[in-house]
């Protein structure tokens, strides 16, 4: 028997893209170990810029370094409710080998964004809830977590079986984001 039993149908991507939402509200249960190895699993199978895979992560289950990561992170409590925190990482060594400016100010943000993505998704897949945290201070999280110094920590990923499911916050219109052809020209009139 998988995870969404024994006659429910594993969602497709589309379905999973929509309905993942922040989750700020966990139950008390673990993650089994499998299920969290599978999240970081996906994280591997990311694009990332000449495939040079410029992440690593961190996983935190004790509670003391959640408690001094949720302060580090301006102090968002609700956090402490997650009993996992992916934390991940960009390693600079490889974001600097191979593209220079370019690879240490974009590529690799974006090919770590990707693998976050890639992990947010899997969760949601199978029934577990995430939210990406951004807001805290990266030397500090880098202190906490004794990261080398080319080692430079991106997000938090919270992990855990969702305590609610809220409503999906708005969401620009295609008409508002996506131009034809070039910049300005409506992708649809009216
Ligand atoms: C780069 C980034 C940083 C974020 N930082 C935080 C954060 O520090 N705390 C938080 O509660 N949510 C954070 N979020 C989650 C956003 O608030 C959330 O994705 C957004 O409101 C849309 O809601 P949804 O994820 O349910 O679609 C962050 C998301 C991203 C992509």
């Amino acid at each position: 028997m998988n995870v969404f039993g024994k006659r429910k149908k594993a969602p497709g991507v589309l379905d999973v893209i929509k309905s993942r939402r922040s989750v700020r509200k966990y139950r008390s249960g673990q993650v089994p170990e499998d299920l969290l190895e599978t999240v970081l699993d996906a994280a591997r199978y990311a694009p990332s810029a000449g495939n040079r895979q410029p992440w690593e992560f961190v996983v935190v289950r004790d509670g003391n370094i959640k408690k001094m990561l949720v302060e580090a992170c301006f102090n968002q409590d609700w956090m402490l409710q997650a009993p996992v925190f992916i934390v991940a990482c960009i390693n600079m060594k490889i974001a600097s080998a191979t593209y220079g400016e370019r690879g240490v100010r974009l590529y690799c943000i974006q090919s770590v964004a990707a693998a976050i993505q890639n992990m947010l998704l899997a969760a949601e897949s199978l029934g577990l809830s995430t939210c990406w945290v951004g807001a805290f201070s990266e030397d500090r999280v880098s202190m906490i977590l004794e990261c080398p110094p080319y080692v430079r920590p991106c997000a938090i990923i919270t992990l855990g079986y969702g305590k609610e499911k809220p409503e999906m916050p708005v969401r620009a219109p295609l008409k508002d984001i996506v131009h034809r052809e070039k910049f300005g020209v409506p992708w649809r009139d009216g």
